[in-house]
């Protein structure tokens, strides 16, 4: 069994920081304390370096069907890219696009199988009925312990009041989580309809077709159904100042509720939909204003949200011009598909590599967060949350060695030729960022050496999950 000695880090997790040795034999840390380096094949010398547990990104979308296009990623591009990024589990979604939930999932094993890095997923509840109420409390036997609920995408993904409460009674019965896309489905049909029959067509009118206000309700409901069935709840993608005030209430009135933002809600706002090039920032909810992102960082500051994910799902800006992917030219169709309708651009954004070196400077370096709650809000609560812990996110003897040596002086000008994730733009294009992944483990494996790959299609596991984890 291999043995790699990791000397001279710091280890960051998030209770500390402390200067230690990591011992990692074949796939699992064995000790962390000063250790000799006899009978050891490889030393690695992380003086000056951070010692991180790898990232968890609990909000990916790979090779996800939509718009009459599809994500462009799929799950080994993505997770090569999430990888380079520092990301070492990645937790997916199934999409119920079959009569069952198994024949589903089913479908997305053999999809996701390719994974490069570990995985796992939610179900994606997108129907409800006697039939698929009967088959949920099967899905932890098919390692799945989690669904998302929709109260948005009207006659689409959506589930009405009534049937999302029936799921949070039948998840809490069965030890399972239930995630809610929290927006008004009603007003944005009502508000689409009447902006498409006024004649307006730019990428804006995405973002004036959502309101805030539609999520703030949607987020204090689905608080209030978790309360009335007693079951927990986690809130995805949470993007305006109000649903971070809707969650501390509940929280405050002991309603076991969670909360996710993501690095494009903390970064952007509606006036980057203005651009000439705004159908890149599209993606469903949208980005609000600058009081929105301040109040999202107060709540990963103070506490009141427990994890930053990505929401993965990248699609092409222009979809008709290849770009190089591994020597090979690639073109999926994507963002002008809608370039003469807002409501046909593929709502979605690349983000699962660029989630840990933008936070580090946006959060760490400017001093919002701490190292520790960077750790927390990246690995270590997704890891807790989703059932993952302390096998995933933590740096104890006995877990899996995902492990990421972070430069933290490493400075980069960011973008799309730094990145890996497949697709023609990044949103951080020119960002000038200090700290940034140096070498990545995966189950004691070294798949990143710098801008070197020595992952693969299929490294990845799954890892099945039995029932959902703490409430945080
Ligand atoms: O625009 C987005 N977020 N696309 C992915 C689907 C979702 O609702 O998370
Ligand atoms: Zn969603
Ligand atoms: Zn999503």
């Amino acid at each position: 069994m291999s043995r790699i000695l990791i000397k001279n880090g710091t280890l960051i997790t998030d209770q500390e920081s402390r200067q230690v040795d990591l011992l990692i034999e074949g796939e699992k840390i064995v000790a962390i304390e000063a250790v000799s380096a006899k009978n050891v094949e490889t030393v690695v010398d992380a003086s000056g370096k951070f010692i991180l547990p790898g990232g968890i990104d609990p909000h990916t979308h790979f090779d996800l069907p939509m718009f009459g296009t599809v994500s462009s990623d799929d799950h080994y591009t993505g997770t090569k890219a999430a990888a380079f990024g520092g990301t070492t589990t990645v937790i997916d979604f199934v999409s119920l696009d079959f009569p069952t939930l198994h024949e589903s999932v089913e479908a997305w094993r053999e999809k996701a199988a390719k994974a490069a890095v570990d995985y796992t997923a939610h179900m994606n509840l997108t129907r409800f009925d006697s039939n698929i109420a009967a088959e949920i409390p099967r899905l932890p036997e098919w390692g799945i312990a989690s669904l998302k609920v929709f109260t948005a995408y009207n006659n689409r993904l959506r589930l009405d009041d009534g049937s999302i409460f029936k799921a949070l009674q039948i998840a809490r019965q069965h030890d399972m989580l239930v995630l809610i896309h929290a927006e008004n489905g009603d007003v944005i049909e009502v508000l689409t309809t009447q902006a498409l029959a006024a004649g307006h067509t730019e990428p804006i009118w995405h973002a004036r077709t959502r309101p805030a206000w539609g999520a703030v309700e949607a987020t204090l409901r689905a608080c209030a159904l978790a309360a009335q069935a007693d079951a927990p709840i986690y809130i995805v993608h949470m993007n305006a100042a109000g649903e971070v005030d809707m969650l501390r209430y509940a929280r405050e009135r002991g309603v076991r509720a969670m909360g996710e933002t993501c690095p494009q809600y903390l970064f952007f706002t509606e006036e980057d939909l203005k651009r000439p090039d705004g159908a890149k920032w599209i993606c469903s909810p949208p980005m609000r204003t600058s009081a929105d992102n301040n109040r999202l960082w107060q709540g990963l500051m103070d506490g009141t949200l427990q994890t930053v994910g990505t929401d993965h799902c990248p699609f092409f800006f222009d979809g008709t011009k290849p770009i190089l992917y591994e020597g090979k030219p690639v073109a999926i169709p994507g963002k002008e598909l809608g370039k003469d309708d807002f409501t046909k651009i593929p709502n979605g954004l690349p983000g699962v590599q660029d989630r840990l070196p933008v936070l580090w400077t946006a959060g760490v370096v400017s001093g919002k967060l701490t190292p520790q709650q960077f750790v927390a809000l990246t690995s270590t609560n997704p890891a807790k949350i989703f059932g993952l812990y302390p096998r995933k996110g933590a740096l104890l003897p006995g877990s899996d060695a995902d492990i990421v040596i972070w430069d933290p002086n490493k400075k980069v000008k960011y973008g799309v030729a730094l990145s890996h994730q497949r697709t023609d733009y990044n949103l951080y294009e020119g960002w000038e960022l200090t700290g940034y992944p140096e070498k990545v483990f995966l189950r004691g494996k070294l798949i990143v050496d710098g801008e070197r790959w020595l992952g693969k299609s299929g490294d990845g596991q799954f890892l099945p999950r039995r029932s959902s984890g703490e409430f945080l």
